[in-house]
């Protein structure tokens, strides 16, 4: 079996586990469509109980800072943008990972990713920060979907990544498969925009990315916010795709860590 094949087989276990809520998949497909009506997406949305009610604490968060609540499905996806919107939804669907400590942990770095991406995003005008947010936010999704398919499996993979495999060989041989393709594959089934399906595969083979200078900002996105703080951010992997400094990363990461603070509760 090739890594496609592979990663569709786990693809549909993770649905058939019922990790994702039927609202997620209903939601997800509505979208699909460009054209499609927010009155239809807004009914779907409020099937879900817990899901509304995230997209209403987001909007109303002081992270986006709205002076007047919103209190109406429709007004939060329209206030918050329908790429957003896609990403919460998402992210949601990728609930199952908080419920293990390995999983929050990967749910805070993807945050803080996503954060740092729109950050960056924004001041260099590369690609749209709404988008550079849902790329940072799942550029791991491969690995959330290994924690929810064998969390058990992924710890051999740890086994192998502490004797000095790296990373995305030791997914390879334990799950014939890695996060980056397996994120992809997932990206693509639910019919992402090729920009993010492409960052997400590439975030760790800039390289090989259509859409190098997006998939850089997560790659740095990525190193700034990772746990343990280094300061070399620019390798020369990243610097043959973006040409950008970042003054002071350290105040750059603090400041990274305080906006996502203000949503991790709340996603
Ligand atoms: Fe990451
Ligand atoms: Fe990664």
């Amino acid at each position: 079996m090739n890594s496609e094949e592979v990663s569709k087989r786990i693809l549909d276990i993770v649905v058939e586990l019922e990790a994702m809520p039927i609202v997620f998949l209903e939601a997800m497909e509505i979208m699909k469509d460009d054209q499609f009506s927010y009155s239809k997406l807004s009914k779907t949305i409020s099937k879900d109980i817990a899901l509304s009610a995230r997209i209403l604490n987001l909007v109303n968060s002081a992270y986006f800072g709205i002076p007047n609540p919103v209190t109406k499905i429709n007004d939060a996806i329209s206030l918050l943008g329908i790429k957003t919107v896609k990403g919460v939804i998402m992210g949601m669907a990728m609930k199952p990972m908080v419920m293990t400590k390995r999983g929050h942990e990967l749910w805070k770095h993807s945050i803080r990713c996503a954060v740092a991406s729109e950050i960056l995003s924004e001041n260099l005008k590369i690609a749209s920060p709404e988008e550079a947010f849902v790329i940072g936010l799942l550029h791991d999704v491969g690995r959330a979907i290994f924690y929810i398919y064998n969390l058990s499996k992924y710890k051999d993979v740890e086994f192998l990544i502490n004797k000095g495999t790296d990373k995305l060989t030791a997914e390879q041989s334990v799950y014939k498969v890695d996060h980056a393709e397996l994120g992809y594959a997932f990206a693509k089934k639910y019919q992402l925009p090729a920009i993010i399906c492409d960052s997400i595969r590439y975030h760790h083979s800039l390289q090989n990315s259509s859409a190098s200078s997006v998939t850089g900002i997560v790659y740095v996105a990525e190193k700034i916010t990772q746990d343990k703080f280094e300061d070399s951010i620019f390798d020369s992997e990243v610097s043959s795709v973006i040409d950008f400094e970042l003054s002071n990363p350290l105040e750059f990461r603090e400041m990274v860590f305080k906006r996502s603070d203000s949503i991790i509760g709340i996603l």
